[in-house]
């Protein structure tokens, strides 16, 4: 067990067993960092009220029954009656070499949960935006984050494949030819074939054999099963899956198209939803339309807000289907714990269609769904990023650049290298600047789009991480040996050395914090300040040139540990860690 609060926490809830009597042995003993020693337990100030004592008086009985010579080495009782608990050197440094034989790097293995994890889903035929590079960023750091954890992830990319847009895509589809420039636009530029149909659309004149009336009936077509309609979809379709695809693998995220889960999917199901929901009395018919009325739900002047499940022209819509979605991943997934990583704004619709789905009895009690609200990202005028033209920003440009920039960079630092050794690395750390300042602020808030600001070697920024481990990797080098050789005893002598150790001691924990909040800020926080701590210790601790054999040696394991840490770490993140920087 090398997680310092858990120990503590046991010890001193054995400790409260043993003063107060067995119903005190799983009180939380609120195990908190402290400024004075390591931790603070602060249990008796809440024991106190409950046991009608003074709080000094409580810390006193539970100091007296409290066995932690192994793990610390000084206790005592400070203020109205926190326990300060400063841990034993030797504690440290035996946990922390012990991290080196732990595949794990100490994260737990918690109970195993089906969680349907719900991310990325970007619209056919249409440009995948910041918005959904975030949700994918995202969601793709919770989905690795809770499979180290022991979680069975279903990825389901809930892409928007399905709607009246499709009548007048397929239609433009025939016109400019299967074959065409233009249909090789979905998989290059998906917005300005979309763009262009639009404008076909919206400029066709009113003629029964004029665009916008085919397109109509397409519409038609394409719903009530017509081949060539659904061939031409299909069609559609498998280009945009190339454009997927394409920024996918440029974002090194992993997803796969076994994880298309998209909204046509659950077609065949949306009659029966409304079916069962009318006949559950849950539906009901209200100006033509079929809806749910929801306790809670109301809008202006308390009038109750419907959820349309069907609407006054027979057609389904964005709730049908999540109503379907929720029925077959609790009977068919078997979920325990449903996420949807969404942008923010999506809020309102989630919250009605699970009231809908527990009311008509689709979402037990038992199978929690949570969404994982995803905030915009502003350009720097303060709105919604575009481009100067006030057009939607390509993705791919965006990578683009950012990997250019990157290259720039390695350019002038790295003339060392080989051109291609160059590439490599503009484009991971190009891709993990991008990746990384999603990642590192809280998912539900906005943030600037800013790319001096994720480019830069200094602060909370992805290249400053992956710079922390090419650093250790190249003091390696330089000492002639690889890190899987440093294998000593661990010390930690001087101040700098046990407060990265006891860094390395919290890795565990935070990942484990990070799957249950689903926050994955939280590790970039973590491997921020693991980072701070290195430089720290490279301040005041020489590793190669280390006063003693024994120092060296132990130092080199030291960063050893520190250097799997920061790899696993920025793994959970899904940003690459570069050989060299
Ligand atoms: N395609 C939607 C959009 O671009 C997101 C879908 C999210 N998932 C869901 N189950 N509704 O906004």
């Amino acid at each position: 067990m090398a997680d310092p609060q858990e120990v503590l926490s046991r010890r001193v809830q054995s400790a409260l067993g043993a003063a107060f009597g067995p119903e005190y042995a799983d009180t939380d003993p609120v195990i908190r960092p402290s400024q004075f020693a390591d931790y603070q337990a602060n249990a008796a100030l809440a024991l106190a009220k409950r046991l009608g004592r003074k709080p000094r008086e409580v810390s006193a009985a539970i100091m007296e029954h409290l066995d932690v010579a192994d793990v610390c080495s000084a206790v005592e009782v400070s203020g109205p009656g926190f326990i300060n608990l400063t841990l034993r050197d030797d504690w440290i440094s035996g946990r922390t070499r012990e991290l080196l034989d732990d595949e794990r790097l100490g994260v737990p293995v918690q109970e195993r949960r089906n969680i349907p994890l719900d991310y990325s889903a970007p619209n056919v035929a249409k440009e995948m935006h910041v918005g959904h590079l975030r949700t994918t960023v995202v969601g793709d750091s919770l989905a690795r984050t809770l499979e180290l954890l022991g979680h069975n992830v279903i990825r389901q990319n809930h892409i928007g494949d399905w709607g009246t847009p499709f009548g007048m895509l397929i239609e433009h589809l025939l016109e400019v030819g299967e074959d065409s420039p233009e249909a090789d636009l979905l998989t290059t530029d998906p917005n300005a074939f979309y763009q262009a149909a639009r404008t076909k659309f919206d400029s066709s004149g009113p003629g029964p054999e004029e665009f916008a009336a085919r397109a109509r009936r397409r519409v038609v077509a394409l719903q009530s099963g017509d081949e060539e309609t659904l061939r031409l979809w299909r069609e559609l379709v498998g280009l945009s899956k190339v454009y997927f695809n394409k920024v996918y693998a440029k974002l090194g995220v992993t997803l796969t198209d076994d994880d298309l889960a998209g909204e046509s999917t659950y077609n065949d199901m949306l009659a029966a939803v409304c079916d069962e929901l009318e006949a559950k009395g849950i539906a009901e018919i209200s100006d033509g339309a079929l809806c749910v009325f929801l306790d809670g739900f109301t809008g202006r002047e308390g009038k109750p807000v419907p959820l349309i499940v069907r609407k006054s022209d027979g057609g389904y819509g964005y709730a049908t289907t999540d109503l379907a979605t929720v029925r077959h991943r609790v009977e068919d997934l078997k979920a325990d714990r449903i996420l949807y990583v969404v942008g923010a704004p999506q809020a309102m619709h989630f919250k009605m269609v699970w009231a809908a789905a527990r009311e008509a009895g689709w979402l037990p009690d038992s199978v929690e769904t949570t969404h994982v609200q995803i905030g915009n990202v502003l350009g720097s005028d303060g709105k919604i990023l575009r481009t100067r033209s006030g057009a939607p920003v390509r993705l791919m440009a965006l990578l683009d650049e950012a990997i250019d920039r990157a290259a720039a960079v390695v350019r002038e630092n790295r003339p060392d290298l080989s051109a291609e050794e160059q590439a490599g690395i503009a484009r991971q750390v190009g891709i993990g600047a991008v990746k990384y300042a999603d990642l590192s602020v809280a998912h539900d808030t906005e943030y600037t789009f800013d790319f001096d600001r994720m480019l830069a070697l200094t602060g909370n920024t992805g290249p400053y991480l992956q710079y922390a481990q090419a650093r250790i990797r190249s003091i390696f080098r330089k000492g002639g040996l690889s890190p899987e050789q440093a294998r000593a005893d661990i010390t930690v002598g001087h101040a700098a050395e046990r407060a990265l150790a006891l860094k390395l001691l919290e890795f565990g924990p935070v990942v484990a914090q990070v799957g249950d909040l689903l926050q994955p800020h939280r590790l970039s926080t973590y491997l921020f300040e693991l980072a701070q701590s290195l430089t720290a210790f490279y301040e005041h601790c020489p590793v190669l040139t280390a006063g003693t054999e024994a120092e060296r040696e132990s130092r080199l394991t030291l960063i050893a540990v520190a250097l799997r840490v920061l790899v696993q770490g920025l793994d959970l993140l899904g940003v690459e860690a570069p050989e060299h920087m």
